[in-house]
């Protein structure tokens, strides 16, 4: 099954695809007169991911979908009889490409036109929630329009606009229908999956549109989840990394078809799926320091499979930011809770998220934040300059800072982190690791895998190793990977 790449512990690179609407420019008309319909036996699509992990899932969702109508998958553009950008609307950068993929994909459509062979082109995702309708109208060339809550719809949809030749726009928040109503099955796996458990996020940090198009918290129940689980499982999964937007406010039903009973925590479910024969491996994200219970920080004391990788977003050192970001902790409460989760699990490798030049960020808010890092000592971590989203609150304050002191601030922060994971991935030199092999590597003989703590790691080995677990001794470290040898040195 395909994925966006490596992009898994990678967020840094998929978020710099992030999406967002800056050009104003409108694009010509597109040619859909005379085309074909899709159809007939060969039909093929194009899929093409942004943004964060629960995109990746949802891209797997839809391709499953799209397989079980008779589609294959295609990587070539001007080969496609269905094109679909899943898309992401957390920092601005993004939608500039969005629209200039889209506009690239309107040549095609158009010359493909020309041949008789027609075209449907699907925008899914955050953009698509954002937007809705305004995307059409930008690009006429888009014939979809489809909300996260919405894909499981996607066949009928792609009817509807062959039947019509009408647009659709399909941005409705149908209370979670969704996860009925995907195929159960699930395609083939590689030995690290994804499976999102929680949906949407009622924090409203100020800068943040997830709120808007993700919605409201919602949880999936947990006989569905380990339902799930267990077919991941036999499709091939050896790990499973639990998403949500909001993932340790967990708090879904045991029983799906009884919501009245009490919740099911985070760390209940993992106790669940820790019990599935073939799961070795459970991991989480992205989670809230105010949601960090403490049952949640004794499961990665008391359960092998979860493994010793926590994803915290602080954003800020600063308790004025914190505060103007509504956040509800300070830094202090963060350092405390850190100390908490690293006395239930010493050796347990930390990750953050960080905006920098918020609105009203002084240099010295500033330097609380390189100062927590110093205090923290995080193993990779991902920092961003804070883009102004339309709709968030912060987008409007005054105090906006300018875009030379947030480079600069970045590269300082950036610096600070990049050290701090080199430092990190040093001190496994020599060590012996557990590593999850999860691929070939580029080099014939070469294999890729994952430490516990969520490092890759590249060495010689057969590729019948896929899929296990096995000890592999570190001989070398850089900032983003390790190298080692299978067994001892
Ligand atoms: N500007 C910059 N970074 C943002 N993030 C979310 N919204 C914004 C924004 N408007 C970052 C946060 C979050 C991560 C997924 O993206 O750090 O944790
Ligand atoms: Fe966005 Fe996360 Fe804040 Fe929710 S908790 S509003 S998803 S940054």
């Amino acid at each position: 099954m395909r994925r966006a790449g490596d992009a898994r512990g990678n967020t840094r690179e998929l978020f710099k695809l992030d999406a967002a609407l800056v050009n104003d420019e409108r694009v010509g008309e597109s040619e859909q007169s005379g085309a074909k319909p899709v159809g007939g036996a060969s039909k093929s699509f194009y899929l093409k991911t942004f943004g964060c992990q629960m995109n990746v899932y949802d891209s797997e969702r839809m391709m499953e979908q799209l397989t079980a109508q008779g589609y294959t998958e295609t990587p070539t553009l001007e080969a496609a009889d269905l094109v679909i950008l899943n898309t992401c609307h957390i920092r601005e950068k993004a939608a500039e490409k969005i629209y200039s993929d889209l506009g690239r994909i309107r040549d095609i459509k158009n010359a493909r036109s020309r041949e008789g062979k027609a075209t449907v082109v699907a925008v899914a995702g955050c953009v698509a929630q954002a937007e809705g309708a305004q995307i059409v109208a930008r690009q006429p060339a888009v014939d979809i329009v489809v909300g996260p809550q919405g894909y499981h719809r996607l066949g009928e949809l792609i009817g509807r606009v062959q039947r019509t030749r009408a647009p659709v726009v399909e941005t409705d928040f149908t209370e979670n229908a969704k996860f009925e109503q995907l195929p159960t099955v699930r395609g083939r796996q590689t030995p690290s999956a994804f499976l999102t458990i929680q949906e949407g996020c009622d924090k409203f940090c100020t800068f943040c549109v997830v709120p808007y198009t993700r919605g409201q918290e919602f949880s999936r129940p947990v006989d569905q989840i380990v339902a799930e689980a267990r077919r991941l499982v036999e499709a091939g999964a050896a790990e499973i990394t639990l998403l949500g937007q909001n993932v340790n406010a967990y708090h879904g039903a045991y029983d799906g078809s009884r919501a009245d009973g009490p919740p099911a925590s985070l760390a209940d479910l993992l106790g669940a799926l820790a019990q599935i024969d073939g799961v070795v491996r459970l991991r989480y994200m992205t989670s809230h320091p105010r949601d960090m219970s403490d049952d949640l920080i004794a499961a990665h004391r008391d359960i092998p499979e979860v493994m010793p990788f926590l994803h915290l977003p602080v954003q800020s050192g600063s308790d004025a930011m914190l505060s103007a970001m509504n956040r509800r902790h300070t830094a202090s409460d963060y350092v405390e809770l850190i100390g908490r989760v690293r006395q239930a699990r010493p050796d347990i490798a930390l990750s953050s998220d960080f905006i920098v030049g918020f609105p009203g960020e002084t240099d010295a808010d500033f330097e609380d934040t390189l100062r927590l890092v110093r205090n923290i000592g995080f193993a990779q971590s991902f920092s961003f300059k804070y883009s102004p989203r339309p709709g968030t609150p912060a987008a409007d304050r005054d105090g906006q800072v300018p875009e030379a002191v947030k480079h600069e601030r970045l590269q300082r922060l950036q610096g600070e982190l990049e050290q701090q994971q080199l430092a990190y991935n040093a001190g496994f030199i020599g060590r012996q690791v557990l590593v999850l092999v999860e691929r070939t590597g580029r080099e014939p003989g070469t294999l890729v895998g994952r430490t516990p703590y969520l490092q890759l790691i590249h060495f010689d080995g057969d590729a019948a190793l896929i899929g296990q677990v096995v000890p592999v001794t570190v001989t070398a470290s850089r900032q983003m990977s390790l190298t080692g040898v299978i067994g001892g040195v």
